[in-house]
């Protein structure tokens, strides 16, 4: 009779352990598809205003004039929207322009998994990857998302470039490696980062 009564509180323990467990998955990923949602947002926010800025600058300055501005401006702005919405904003890609811009492994094998996707027939557009990591400053919320290449993107990152163009790109960034890319590829990824 002990041993039943013992057996019945362990096992009341067990369950209410096994509720207390599923209630924190629950929460932890509501939470996770709440942040991913805002992340979706801030970076389809950024898009549109990188996109807004270098058409302007490209009808005002010019192609060449727009690739100096690229080099200021995208960062910048990415800085100005992370100050205001407490993420921390960039781009990335398995081919850099920018060296600075290079992957970390969690960005690289996001972009690995994209373009396999991709590869089987998945729109870029849709490939998204989000995920809490561990950090040694404790854990850290990540988001990637891809970036289809537009028309008017292959003027600096097609196969074919104008004279001007490439000699622009060839003395800023003597590392490029974002050319060659066709109108539907995938260019890079959005890539931002918060505490949870
Ligand atoms: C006027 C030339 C120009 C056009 C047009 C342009 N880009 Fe870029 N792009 C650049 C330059 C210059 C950089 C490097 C910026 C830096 O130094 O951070 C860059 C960097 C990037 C990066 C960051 C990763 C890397 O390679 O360093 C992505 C992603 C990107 N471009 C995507 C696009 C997409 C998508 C479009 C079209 C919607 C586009 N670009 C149109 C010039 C251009």
């Amino acid at each position: 009779m002990v041993v039943t009564v013992r057996a019945l509180v362990v096992a009341a323990a067990a369950v209410a352990a096994v509720a207390l467990f599923l209630a924190a998955e629950r929460e932890r990923a509501a939470r996770e598809t709440r942040l991913a949602a805002e992340a979706g947002r801030v970076a389809a926010d950024y898009g549109a205003t990188l996109l807004g800025a270098v058409k302007g600058a490209i009808e005002t300055s010019g192609l060449v004039g727009a690739i100096g501005f690229c080099k200021e401006q995208a960062p910048a702005i990415a800085a100005e929207q992370s100050q205001r919405t407490g993420w921390r904003i960039a781009r990335t890609s398995l081919k850099p322009r920018n060296p600075a811009s290079a992957p970390d492994d969690f960005e690289r094998a996001a972009m690995a998994d994209f373009a396999a996707r991709i590869a089987q027939g998945e729109a870029v557009a849709a490939q998204m990857r989000s995920a809490t990591v561990e950090t040694a400053e404790g854990p850290l919320f990540r988001f990637v998302k891809a970036i289809p290449t537009g028309e008017p993107c292959l003027a600096c990152h097609g196969a074919t470039l104008k004279p001007d163009v490439a000699a622009a790109l060839k003395q800023l960034y003597p590392e490029d490696t974002a050319t060659g890319f066709k109108a539907g590829d995938m260019r890079g990824v959005f890539t931002l980062a918060r505490r949870p």
